[in-house]
């Protein structure tokens, strides 16, 4: 039997548009195959990458997807946008419709984007007990100073959220360079610590997103596959 989510005959009647009574025949009947093998019982659960076949004809058969891509300046995070080029519009495979972000980066932010139709996965990265760590290279317009670790370690009061961040890493690589880890993603999170500071951020750059780095053959623009250790590395 398929793993969880959703009852087998539900998803009959739907798909195959039969009334429950129909559906029971054609189970009773050994015309249904879920994921190449007879299926009898109405409540057998099912979920979105089972292979659902019926007197031969597939009803489903989706693949997982695991995709990464280097997001250039300038394009939205988002699967649709009026104004601006969005991330699903740099992609080149037949199923990117299909495919959802994991986590956003703002219009101006570059770097490692996830894409998937694996909501599972998905969730893996983005729910906040998870504690996934995200990297970034941090361009600042005025020299960082002393101060920065221990205030990005203690956290921030977010007034119009009502929060504190929560920890986050601070590495000074040079004057005008940081390298900042966070564990959550607020709405423009690095630009409001560094705002605290009233040191603008000139570039920022998220190069890696818990085990998963943005592969440096990624020109900006271009995405690739993940491979089959990048995925379980995550599971
Ligand atoms: N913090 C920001 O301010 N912007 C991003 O895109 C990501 C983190």
């Amino acid at each position: 039997m398929a793993i969880c989510r959703a009852r087998l005959d539900r998803f009959l009647v739907k798909q195959a548009h039969l009334n429950k009574k129909a559906v029971r025949l054609l189970l009773a009947q050994q015309r249904v195959l879920i994921d190449g093998i007879v299926e009898t019982s109405a409540d057998c659960l099912i979920d979105y990458f089972t292979k659902i076949e019926v007197d031969g004809v597939v009803l489903q058969n989706n693949i997982p997807r695991y995709v990464m891509l280097h997001k250039p300046v300038g394009v939205v995070s988002a699967t649709v946008d009026d104004k601006h080029k969005t991330v699903i519009d740099l992609l080149n495979y037949d199923y990117k419709s299909a495919l959802h972000l994991v986590g956003r980066l703002d219009l101006n932010t570059s770097g490692l984007v996830l894409l998937t139709n694996d909501s599972r996965w998905s969730e893996r990265l983005t729910q906040p007990d998870n504690k996934v760590e995200k990297k970034y290279l941090v361009t600042l317009a005025n020299p960082i100073n002393e101060e920065y670790a221990k205030t990005f370690e203690q956290g921030m009061y977010f007034a119009f959220e009502g929060i504190m961040t929560k920890p986050a890493k601070f590495v000074k690589l040079s004057t005008y360079q940081a390298q900042v880890t966070l564990e959550e993603g607020r709405y423009h999170q690095i630009k409001r610590m560094f705002g605290r500071f009233r040191n603008p951020v000139v570039a920022l750059h998220r190069y890696s997103i818990g085990s998963l780095t943005l592969d440096k053959n990624l020109l900006v623009g271009q995405s690739r596959v993940l491979t089959t250790n990048e995925v379980v590395s995550i599971f």
